[in-house]
């Protein structure tokens, strides 16, 4: 089968991780992908946050089940990385181009062997006071807003690909 093919095909959001360690060289590959990705106007006006600091991680979980207030069992699904995918908020396609990456980096972490999923809250809740200066604190400008987060990771069981729904697919001949 077509490589690409393949590897979009058998592709899952993945909720478990193990505590195993992503190697520096595969997260910095899976975030090549993500900059290869396109963005409207080729603007590339986004930021890729990388934290691979447990403390830091759940620091920022944290900050977001508080402000959300969701319980203590929200933790990003604990993951080894979390890139956070961040775009100045005047730049209004800015929104989908952190969406175009992140499936890249999903699917370049993939064919790693390293499993993601999209974390989405930190979008609502960017602006909150902690999470606020939990972002500042990480480097990311005050003009940006969140758009989406990865988290990254080794699976901690199987994972099975969701069946699809062709249907969406419509050919007007
Ligand atoms: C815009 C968007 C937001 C999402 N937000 C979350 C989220 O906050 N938490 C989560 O566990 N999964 C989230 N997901 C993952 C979806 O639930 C998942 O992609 C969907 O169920 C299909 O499963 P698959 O990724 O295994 O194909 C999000 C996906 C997208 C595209």
């Amino acid at each position: 089968m077509n490589k690409v093919y393949e590897n979009i095909l058998t592709r899952a959001s993945v909720r478990s991780f193990t505590d195993k360690a992503i190697e520096r060289s595969d997260l910095e590959l899976i975030l090549d992908a993500g900059v290869h990705a396109p963005s409207g106007m080729n603007k590339q006006t986004w930021r890729f946050t990388v934290l691979s600091s447990q403390d830091k991680i759940q620091g920022f979980a944290k900050a977001v089940r508080e402000a959300l207030g969701r319980d203590e069992s929200y933790n990003f699904y604990k993951p080894a990385a979390l890139v956070i995918m961040s775009n100045d908020r005047d730049n209004h396609l800015g929104e989908v181009d952190c969406a175009c990456a992140l499936e890249n980096m999903f699917l370049m972490a993939h064919e790693l062997g390293i499993g993601s999923c999209w974390i989405n809250q930190a979008n609502v809740c960017c602006d909150d006071e902690a999470v606020r200066s939990m972002l500042t604190s990480f480097g990311v400008p005050v003009n940006h807003r969140v758009y989406g987060m990865a988290a990254l990771g080794y699976a901690a069981g199987e994972v099975v690909p969701k069946e699809k729904n062709k249907a969406a697919i419509c050919f007007v001949d």
